[in-house]
């Protein structure tokens, strides 16, 4: 049986180091869900419309250069509060589910959407103010930790004020605060969070 690890919660909150460790612990297949609405957001910077470039991907797409950058984060950012846009990128994140034997899936709707049936959710979240020094500590490009604040804040309202599928915790999710947690510390909160349910 294909078991599902549906991790959520905001940007620079560890998600996506939790959710790698989590899926070579286990040896189940990876998918940063954040990719896919960047690549439709990159496709929209180079002129496309939004709902034809999310209908238009595929996994070779999640290799393209330049999915890391501001702009493109801003874009799929914007992006992802479009309904049709979430509604095109659906089936590709569900039939990445259910892949064998098992599946690790981050993002922002992933317990409460994409997957609500996921044998284990995980809500993985931090203060503002230490995801943007996190942030900040990985740049060095001069931008200010204030600039990188109000980045993080409007992201922020972003994905948790849009009216679909908002940023929030699935009911029956695990909330893993990682502001004063170490790396090591946050990992093994997910595994014994998963070992549990397994
Ligand atoms: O996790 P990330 O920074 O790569 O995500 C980029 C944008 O995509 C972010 O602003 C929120 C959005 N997103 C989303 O709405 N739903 C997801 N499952 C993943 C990302």
């Amino acid at each position: 049986m294909p078991f599902t690890v549906a991790i959520d919660g905001p940007a620079a909150a560890g998600k996506g180091t939790i959710s790698r460790a989590v899926a070579r612990h286990y040896g189940f297949r990876y998918l940063d869900t954040g990719l896919l609405y960047r690549v439709t957001g990159q496709r929209v910077i180079e002129g496309q419309d939004p709902v034809a470039a999310a209908r238009a991907v595929v996994p070779g797409d999640l290799d393209r250069a330049g999915l890391r950058s501001a702009a493109v984060a801003e874009a799929a950012s914007r992006v992802a509060a479009i309904a049709e846009v979430r509604a095109a990128l659906l089936a590709f994140q569900r039939q990445f589910a259910r892949l064998d034997p098992g599946a690790v899936l981050d993002g922002r709707d992933i317990g409460t959407v994409i997957c609500p049936e996921a044998e284990v959710k995980l809500f993985v979240t931090a203060s503002a103010g230490e995801r943007a020094r996190r942030r900040h500590a990985e740049l060095s490009d001069g931008t200010t930790y204030d600039a990188v604040l109000a980045d993080v804040k409007a992201r922020d309202e972003r994905d948790t004020g849009r009216s679909d599928a908002p940023l929030r915790p699935a009911p029956d999710a695990v909330i893993i605060d990682t502001t004063e947690l170490a790396i090591d510390a946050a990992v093994a909160a997910a595994i014994h969070a998963i070992d549990a349910r397994r």
